[in-house]
């Protein structure tokens, strides 16, 4: 096994099959599976794009890929259960020659003791490494094995064009890493500490991606309010992608409460492209709770963030994350939890059972403040159906409503077409798949309590720019 300590962010390395070297050597095929978070979705754009301009051809199925990529998550340990037990099957998928590779924060947190455990696996990549695939890719194809986690604080792969999936919107990560502590999270250690990019280079990623006719762009980051690349901060980069001529959208995930200065919150309520939601992690109603998370701000705090924001936004959608069962979590604790939802009204959230991983702050926490699972699954069951009881009260309220979606995709049954509207509510629409990218006014006529089903309104019927389409779009890669 060869370990390499640093991998300088050149592109002389050997690569295979360069693009335009007249080889009529057939090119090799990739496939990328993609585990976790949008950073993950924005990484394996990110490698699709490293490895294409280096002569690969993206596939999207495993079966006889010559190299197969697993881009995995480390943020609770069933992420990282899902990835082992997926290793094992994409077994069946390989010839004889094919290379795996794990990539992303499961490969950073474990780096070689994947290629001990998963002997079918060639390269352990982590999330500053991508620049170098092509290069360990050849070293593997010649019998090596490599382990490349080191941190570089300058990538962020400005030359690497991304091949995006999808066709919409894209995914633009803005900042790389963390610099809080939160005791219960690994990121910081997978990703690093954090680091920005170039206001001006952002631009320029999203001016390109306006002319290939996408639409709408997600800033992603850690705590992405907290961008700052020295000249520039997050309110700056608001304004600055906002007026990119032909932008229509723009969101940005996922922020800290502590990073929403008043900057912050005036650029969201007057550039008008940015999008009438939040995504505000809480993680607990607790102050007690809070300060043991490491999450530096109170329940009074969060309140009053959320009450900033939605007196300078109105019709703001918050959404939020969750964590139940933290080592001495008490019911009066949990009550709480349960107390800001109710008073905050969430538009939707995203719940988790506390997974302790290795090396963060709360494995060190006494044992005794252990929560026993049935108490934890007990509490996360409420809070469930009580975040679920709000959301369904506030969507019944909307019913007959109007708004305007954009058209996003065919939905999973096949017949109709998944929406979204600028409050980031999902909406079922019967149309035609000529419609996807396009903006439809709809009037919400059913919810299942999470999900809209919407009828498109005339342009007749409707303000006359709510139908506007958006300049027809170049021929976008598809898989
Ligand atoms: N256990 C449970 N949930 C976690 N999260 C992060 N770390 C953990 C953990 N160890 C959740 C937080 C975070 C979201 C992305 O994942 O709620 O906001
Ligand atoms: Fe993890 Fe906290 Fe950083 Fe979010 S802010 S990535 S929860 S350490």
């Amino acid at each position: 096994m060869t370990s390499i300590p640093t991998i300088a962010p050149t592109t002389d390395l050997p690569v295979a099959l360069p693009d335009g070297d007249g080889s009529t050597a057939p090119r090799p095929t990739v496939y990328i599976e993609t585990y976790g978070c949008q950073m993950n979705v924005a990484d394996s754009e990110l490698m699709y794009g490293r490895l294409q301009a280096s002569g690969y051809t993206p596939v999207d199925v495993p079966d006889g890929a010559d190299v197969i990529l697993v881009n995995t998550c480390a943020i609770r340990e069933n992420a990282e259960t899902r990835v082992i037990g997926r290793l094992g099957e994409l077994r069946r998928f390989m010839k004889r020659d094919t290379i795996v590779g794990v990539t992303g924060c499961m490969a950073q947190r474990l780096g070689p003791r994947v290629l001990e455990q998963a002997k079918h696996v060639s390269i352990v990549v982590g999330p500053d490494g991508y620049r170098a695939l092509p290069a360990l890719l050849d070293g593997a194809r010649r019998g090596e094995k490599f382990t490349a986690t080191d941190f570089d604080l300058e990538e962020h792969y400005e030359d690497v064009v991304a091949r995006r999936f999808e066709g919409v919107k894209a995914w633009i990560p803005v900042q790389r890493g963390c610099d809080y502590r939160c005791t219960y999270c690994i990121v910081p250690t997978t990703r690093g500490p954090e680091r920005s990019r170039k206001l001006p280079d952002v631009v320029r990623e999203v001016q390109q991606v306006v002319e290939q006719g996408l639409t709408e762009v997600v800033l992603l980051g850690q705590t992405v309010n907290s961008y700052h690349d020295g000249a520039h901060d997050f309110a700056d980069l608001l304004r600055a992608v906002g007026a990119v001529d032909g932008l229509r959208r723009l969101r940005y995930t996922s922020p800290h409460p502590n990073d929403f200065s008043d900057r912050v919150v005036e650029a969201m309520a007057t550039t008008p492209a940015v999008c009438e939601h939040v995504h505000l992690p809480m993680q607990s109603g607790s102050t007690a709770m809070l300060k043991r998370m490491l999450r530096r701000y109170t329940r009074e705090d969060y309140l009053a963030c959320v009450e900033r924001l939605r007196a300078a936004i109105p019709g703001l959608a918050i959404t939020t994350d969750i964590i139940v069962g933290f080592p001495a979590e008490t019911d009066e604790e949990f009550a709480d939890t349960l107390d800001l939802c109710r008073t905050v009204r969430f538009d939707d959230a995203f719940m988790f059972k506390f997974s302790p991983r290795e090396g963060t702050p709360a494995t060190r926490m006494p044992p005794e403040w252990t929560i026993p699972d049935d108490v934890v699954a007990a509490r996360f069951d409420h809070l469930v159906q009580t975040v679920r009881g709000i959301s369904r009260e506030k969507n019944l309220a909307r019913l007959g409503d109007r708004c305007e979606v954009l058209v996003e995709k065919v939905a999973r049954d096949g017949e109709l077409l998944q929406a979204r509207s600028r409050d980031f509510r999902t909406v079922m629409v019967p149309a035609d798949a000529a419609r996807i990218g396009d903006y439809l006014t709809v009037q919400l006529t059913g919810t299942t309590g999470a999900t809209f089903t919407g009828t498109p309104v005339t342009a007749a019927e409707s303000d006359a720019t709510d139908t506007v389409r958006p300049a027809p779009r170049a021929q976008l890669p598809t898989l």
